[in-house]
């Protein structure tokens, strides 16, 4: 299936870790430019030069960025359009949360989650607006989280910010598909560890070993992992891995087979949420 992708303006927030990375390098096998936003611009060039030994035609470059912060957001925009030409896909990718009971949450950590996973998006959202606007095309994907769709325990405001970047895809693309020309869909990943710390993990990633998540919830062991799988619902026998949302964002953004989808989310967890 040829995606035609080929020469595409991607922003990929949170590029430059785990699932961000395996989108980041999927574009750039498909020959198009692709842009890390993302706070760690150390691990951002790693992942820049993976894509450079592709070889695939594309140029990839580092643009740091806290989707946070509406002015690093703006500038981050202006460059990408500055150095590609255009803005065609944005990927609010950027996101996460560190599992704990709602109770046992302190307000400081719910006010962290609201702020990368639905200011994030919004910022990042409204900024690349004013370049696919006029361009009257364009495609935003927002990754989302079954913790979002089906509800979790120590996901209770994650969740919520998760559902809301679904509904953002579904109102969007009401007020602008039709006028302008972009889409709006949504990926809701499973547990999707990282498969190679070594090379996939920055310092920032929610998975950095010895980090804040681990603290909370103790070490992704492989006993763990094995645990999860046989418990956790997941159909197909395994965790997520990273390449597997990767593959669907490639899908999403391909206005060669994906014209007719918009405003949809889809939940690519090897069957833990199934959604009618
Ligand atoms: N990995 C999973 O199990 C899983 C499951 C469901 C949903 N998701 C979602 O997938 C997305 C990616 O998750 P991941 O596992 O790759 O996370 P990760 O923590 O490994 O990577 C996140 C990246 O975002 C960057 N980042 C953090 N704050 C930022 C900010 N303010 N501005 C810009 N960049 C920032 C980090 O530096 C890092 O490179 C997130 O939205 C997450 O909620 C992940």
């Amino acid at each position: 299936m040829d995606l035609k992708l080929k020469g595409k303006s991607i922003i990929v927030t949170g590029g430059a870790s785990n699932v961000g990375r395996a989108i980041v390098l999927g574009f750039a096998a498909e020959g198009c430019n692709v842009a890390i936003a993302d706070i760690d611009t150390k691990q951002g060039e790693r992942v820049r030069k993976e894509c450079d030994e592709l070889k695939a035609g594309g140029r990839a470059i580092v643009v740091p960025c806290d989707v946070t912060d509406w002015e690093s957001v703006q500038s981050m925009a202006k460059k990408v359009n500055d150095e590609f030409g255009k803005i065609d896909v944005l990927v609010n990718n950027a996101g996460g949360t560190v599992n704990k009971f709602f109770v046992e949450t302190p307000r400081s950590d719910w006010e962290r989650d609201i702020n990368l996973n639905l200011w994030g998006t919004i910022n990042c959202t409204r900024a690349v607006l004013d370049y696919m606007m006029p361009a009257k095309s364009g495609n935003v994907i927002n990754i989302s989280s079954d913790g979002g769709r089906t509800g979790d325990p120590t996901q209770v405001v994650y969740g919520a910010t998760k559902a809301g970047v679904i509904s953002m895809v579904k109102s969007l693309s009401k007020e602008l598909t039709q006028r302008y020309g972009i889409r709006f869909n949504a990926i809701s990943p499973g547990f999707t560890p990282p498969v190679d710390y070594e090379k996939s993990v920055g310092e920032k990633s929610w998975f950095v070993p010895g980090g804040e998540l681990e603290q909370a919830i103790g070490a992704l062991t492989p006993e763990r992992l094995e645990k999860s799988v046989k418990f956790g619902g997941y159909v197909t026998g395994r965790l997520g891995r990273p390449e597997d949302i990767a593959n669907a964002v490639l899908f999403f953004a391909s206005d060669a087979v994906c014209s007719h989808i918009a405003g949809q989310t889809l939940s690519v967890s090897g069957g833990y949420s199934m959604i009618g």
